[in-house]
């Protein structure tokens, strides 16, 4: 069986060594915490204004500085630098925490989309630091989308089996 890994790997387009081309450079050291914050505003202003409302209305539950700030502090953790992250709220489990949203291939597009042109617009990101990064974010989107269909599917083996027990005498 293929794993989430393959298949986001598959999905992207981005091999497994090139998405974790990031752990070859301590991006954090070389961007500094306030790149991060940047970037991170960057990304959740395009998303909150999205024209297109399907997506904008996934966020529709969270706070835009929440969303920022949860986005930052993992990125910095992730890429080098401190674990705000996890200081703060655990193992960042990106699965199980997507698990309420529907993570579609369609999303996982407009999320990069959105992404490429916050990268764009941070002049503080150099080219190799934002190819290193677009790739890690493309397949980690695409390994997001391979667990939200797990999901889908475990729920329909659920579903089929408790129609069965309810059938049983
Ligand atoms: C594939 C499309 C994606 C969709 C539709 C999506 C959607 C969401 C939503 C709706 C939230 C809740 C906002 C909040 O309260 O923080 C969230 C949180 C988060 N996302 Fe994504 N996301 C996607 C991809 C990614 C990717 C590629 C990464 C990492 C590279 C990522 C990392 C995170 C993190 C760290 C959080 C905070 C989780 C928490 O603390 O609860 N997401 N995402």
């Amino acid at each position: 069986m293929q794993s989430l890994q393959d298949k986001a790997s598959e999905w992207s387009g981005v091999k497994r060594e090139d998405a974790f081309a990031i752990d070859e450079v301590n991006l954090f050291q070389k961007l500094g915490l306030q790149t991060f914050v940047n970037l991170s505003t960057k990304f959740y202003n395009r998303v909150y204004d999205d024209d297109e409302e399907w997506f904008r209305s996934i966020f529709g539950n969270s706070k835009k500085e929440d969303a920022i700030q949860n986005q930052y502090e993992f990125f910095v953790q992730r890429m080098g630098g401190p674990p705000l992250y996890s200081q703060r709220k655990g193992h960042p489990a990106l699965i199980g925490r997507h698990r309420p949203f529907p993570v579609t291939h369609r999303a996982a597009e407009r999320w990069l989309h959105h992404m490429q042109l916050a990268l764009d617009e941070t002049p503080d990101i150099d080219a190799d630091s934002k190819d290193r990064m677009i790739k890690f974010f493309r397949h980690t989107a695409f390994f997001l989308v391979a667990g939200d269909e797990m999901k889908n599917q475990n729920l329909q083996t659920q579903c089929k089996h408790g129609i069965q027990q309810s059938a049983a005498p």
